[in-house]
């Protein structure tokens, strides 16, 4: 497993070759200092101090990159270096952000569980709070269970995931496999799963003071989404060993959470299946009895997340916590209506979903509510079942869903979060591939709404 931490130095390198940042708009001004040699130099580099551009300059025999810079403190400021420098140590001239570091760890990511990395990447001495080291780990973890194919990373590779977290940090950890989710009740988990010939799973890991506020993460860990009998086009299918990105990222914010010792009484429920097809597979039409009782039709069983989250949920909300986060890749309306790169999300509470999205601003991971539209709980009526698992149109199809979800919530707020968990295209900081979405934004809020304070 990748840990980005590595490419932070805490004691600065004996080569390190300093980096400064140069504002775009105050090139001309900098540019003025140096030699006209220098600045011919620069411009055969075709340097022009833009976000993204860096440039080697030697002077007086000791060599600096500059690097252009917008004036903000983004994962984008430093993000693309890690992997476009040579391989060797830096430090900054300029004073540094925490995003800006943070960036450069995460730019430096590789998914080399199958290839050999061509190349290490660059090294950075900064100062810095421990915390946004184990925020790098974080990403990482969440990274490389996204990345790897369904194949590798079965509901019991999740599971082991966990259980290797719950002995690192002493957490108490329950796993349910198989038919024990039949004797606890976890039905509509059980009936996803079936067909596949790896079982379906629910983790279950508490850890903290049990005196601390209560939060829940749950996660959606469908390991490979095939569609069920409603069967996904090839194109749809591609992507689909990502759909365990929910569980990914409750994980990686799990481990954060412990690592960092927020004084919060911690529970993370993975539910996690393979949405498979052979005899046994459930029908469209079928009726599930979940584990709060409700009764539901299955119209699409490509719709099998929120089946896997209801049971989840309400398991979820007998402890009454405080607050209960999950995360999931749910729906394709989701992106049509905010993108691959904004975490759509829904809370029950106003004040909860403001401050989730200015931290969002605040942590450069973006995050934009959509509503809870109760008028819409006409869609997801049946007329043999309590509920219908997807709606007949597709209009509003990220709120149908979370309106499901919300059936099962109950004695605690809320909040939803509908994901991509992966970067269709390579940004600085952000290579292509699996992405803890929302992660640092969900973090943050929890650390100041429940941190020991400053
Ligand atoms: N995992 C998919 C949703 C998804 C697809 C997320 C692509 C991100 C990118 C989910 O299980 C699904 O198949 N949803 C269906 C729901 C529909 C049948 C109501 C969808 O969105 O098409
Ligand atoms: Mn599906
Ligand atoms: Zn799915």
């Amino acid at each position: 497993m990748n840990k980005l931490s590595d490419v932070l130095l805490s004691t600065p390198g004996e080569n390190s070759t300093p980096i400064v940042l140069v504002l775009t708009e105050k090139f001309e001004d900098w540019q003025a200092d140096l030699s006209e040699g220098e600045r011919a130099w620069l411009g055969r580099q075709s340097f022009t101090a833009k976000p993204g551009q860096s440039a080697w300059l030697e002077q007086n025999g000791s060599a600096r990159v500059i690097c252009g810079w917008d004036g903000k403190d983004n994962l984008a400021t430093l993000g693309h270096l890690p992997m476009s420098l040579p391989e060797g140590d830096y430090h900054l001239e300029s004073p540094v952000g925490e995003l800006q570091v943070l960036g450069w760890a995460m730019g430096s990511y590789q998914f080399n569980r199958y290839k050999t990395a061509k190349r290490k990447p660059a090294r950075l001495f900064a100062e810095l709070d421990e915390s946004t080291r184990h925020v790098a780990d974080a990403v990482a973890l969440g990274r490389d269970l996204i990345n790897t194919p369904a194949e590798d990373m079965k509901p019991s590779h999740l599971a082991e995931q966990i259980a290797t977290m719950a002995e690192t940090f002493n957490a108490d950890l329950q796993v349910h496999t198989g038919d024990e989710l039949l004797d606890l009740g976890a039905r509509t988990i059980h009936t996803v799963g079936r067909a596949a010939e790896a079982p379906p799973v629910l983790a279950d890991l508490t850890w903290g003071d049990a005196d601390h506020p209560k939060i829940t993460l749950v996660g959606k860990g469908v390991t490979f989404d095939s569609g069920g009998l409603d069967i996904k086009p090839g194109a749809g299918m591609r992507l689909m060993k990502k759909d365990m990105g929910g569980a990914a990222i409750a994980i990686g914010l799990a481990h954060l959470i412990m690592a960092t010792q927020l004084p919060v009484r911690l529970r993370l429920l993975i539910p996690a299946a393979e949405n498979a097809i052979s005899g046994n597979a459930f029908r469209p039409g079928d009726v599930i009895s979940t584990y709060k009782g409700l009764t539901v039709e299955i119209d699409n069983t490509d719709a099998e997340g929120r089946l896997l989250l209801c049971d989840a949920l309400a398991m979820a909300s007998e402890d009454k916590p405080d607050l209960i986060v999950d995360f999931a890749t749910l729906t394709g309306a989701a992106r049509v209506a905010v993108g691959t790169e904004i975490s759509a999300m829904f809370s029950t509470s106003d004040e909860v979903a403001q401050a989730l999205q200015s931290h969002g601003e605040l942590t450069d991971d973006a995050v934009w509510r959509l509503p809870i539209h109760e008028d819409y709980e006409h869609m997801i009526k049946s007329n043999i079942a309590d509920v219908l698992n997807c709606a007949a149109s597709g209009f509003a199809g990220a709120t149908t869903a979370a309106l499901f979800l919300k059936k099962f919530v109950s004695d605690a707020d809320w909040v939803h979060f509908d994901i991509m968990a992966f970067n269709t295209r390579a940004r600085p900081g952000r290579p292509e591939g699996g992405e803890p979405m929302g992660l640092r934004a969900v973090y943050h809020y929890i650390a100041e709404r429940y941190g020991p304070g400053e």
